[in-house]
């Protein structure tokens, strides 16, 4: 090795990433192109609430990482800046998927603040929200990404009822459903399950063609990557792994991990090699991100305490901060890291010592189940 080439390594504090919030999963881009008429759609379908009237619900639908999230955010950020009459609502049901989950967001956005956790009646926090949106005017549009996660505990019905047919308690109110699905099939199984309260406009969202695929990522390097850092051959050759798996998302990661490869390897550009070991790595965790996206929020509670924890933690700290976190207690406990050691997210080994005491050790990297989780 030359003394030039050591002396590059060391004095090296470059970072390819000039902005990595512009690889973060929620991070909202400025340039939010080729959903003009998405856009245009739910905006008119939230026009009538502006005006006095009721909304028109809306289902909007498309596979993954079409922009099906990121146009609720938009447009919703849009509506806070221009009216007060439309008070938006974004609910992920992934997270609060029973009726006082969902109506406990309502209430913190309505209201101000989340309503106390325990000893509440849904009828009061319903009672509270409505009441005040009657008295202000203001009319009410609850956004529900990833509705189908509603269908599991069949709440979907009451939600939706319950949103919907407020004027029928509480005259004068005027409420608005946006639904999200990602899956077409479900589409079907909601018009089967809610069709009397919930009669939506349908908005579709199809997959980016290539050279779209191609625009938005190269839109995304330049705001988040240090100038002629990637070819525009790679870029090209990311686009089509990217098509392959079919959800934009994927090459928005690979961009952002190539880079750190390239970084991790002293080098100022990224080659082809760092891309394809992102890629590899990308490939090992879509499992993972499969199996959390199952998982349910008692159990991604307990996965964040040991991710937040260097990855292992004494069974005993584990339950104490799993409680405080979740309310729930032991029995719970223990079958939350059965269940997590049976996906093979976590060992429990007992330590010898005295008693049977555990520790409970993460199988997967902490900044993975981190970002994946949120
Ligand atoms: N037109 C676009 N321009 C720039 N970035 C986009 C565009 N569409 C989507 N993205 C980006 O792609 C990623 C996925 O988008 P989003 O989360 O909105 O997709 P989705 O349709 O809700 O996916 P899912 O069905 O999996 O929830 C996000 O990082 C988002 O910023
Ligand atoms: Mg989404």
């Amino acid at each position: 090795m030359k003394r030039k080439e050591i002396k590059d390594i060391l004095l090296y504090d470059e970072t390819l990433i000039k902005n990595d919030r512009v690889f973060d999963p929620e991070y909202t881009p400025d340039r939010f192109g080729f959903r003009d008429s998405q856009l245009q759609q739910l905006t008119y379908n939230l026009r009538r609430g502006i005006m006095g009237g009721n909304p028109v619900n809306s289902l909007i639908l498309g596979p993954c990482g079409t922009g099906k999230t990121t146009s609720v955010k938009v447009v919703f950020e849009e509506v806070e800046q221009s009216s007060d009459k439309i008070v938006p609502v974004y609910i992920n049901c992934q997270f609060n998927s029973t009726p006082f989950q969902v109506f406990a967001q309502i209430y913190k956005k309505v209201v101000g603040h989340l309503p106390p956790e325990t000893g509440v009646p849904l009828a009061r926090i319903q009672n509270e929200v409505m009441r005040k949106l009657q008295r202000e005017n203001r009319c009410l549009v609850v956004a529900l990404d990833d509705i189908d996660h509603l269908f599991y505990d069949k709440y979907a019905n009451d939600i939706l009822y319950d949103i919907l047919r407020a004027h029928e308690k509480y005259p004068g109110v005027r409420t608005g459903v946006i639904g999200i699905l990602s899956e077409n099939e479900f589409r079907f199984i909601l018009a089967t399950k809610v069709h009397t309260v919930f009669h939506p406009s349908e908005i579709f969202f199809d997959p980016y063609t290539r050279s779209q695929t191609y625009e938005i990522l190269r839109d995304r390097v330049l705001h988040g990557l240090v100038e002629n850092v990637l070819t525009d051959e790679l870029l090209s050759y990311i686009t089509d792994l990217t098509i392959d798996a079919g959800d934009l998302r994927v090459g928005i990661e690979l961009v952002y991990r190539s880079a750190l490869e390239a970084e991790a390897d002293g080098s100022r550009k990224i080659l082809q090699e760092y891309v394809d070991r992102a890629h590899a790595a990308e490939a090992r965790t879509i499992h993972l991100k499969r199996i959390l996206q199952g998982l349910s929020p008692p159990e991604k509670a307990l996965l964040k305490i040991l991710a937040e924890n260097q990855g292992e933690m004494p069974s005993k700290q584990v339950y104490t901060l799993f409680e405080d976190r979740t309310g729930h207690k032991l029995k719970k406990y223990n079958a939350v890291v059965g269940k997590l050691e049976a996906l093979r997210l976590v060992d429990a080994p007992y330590v010898k010592k005295v008693g049977r005491s555990r520790r409970i050790i993460l199988r997967y990297d902490e900044n993975d189940i981190i970002r994946y989780l949120k």
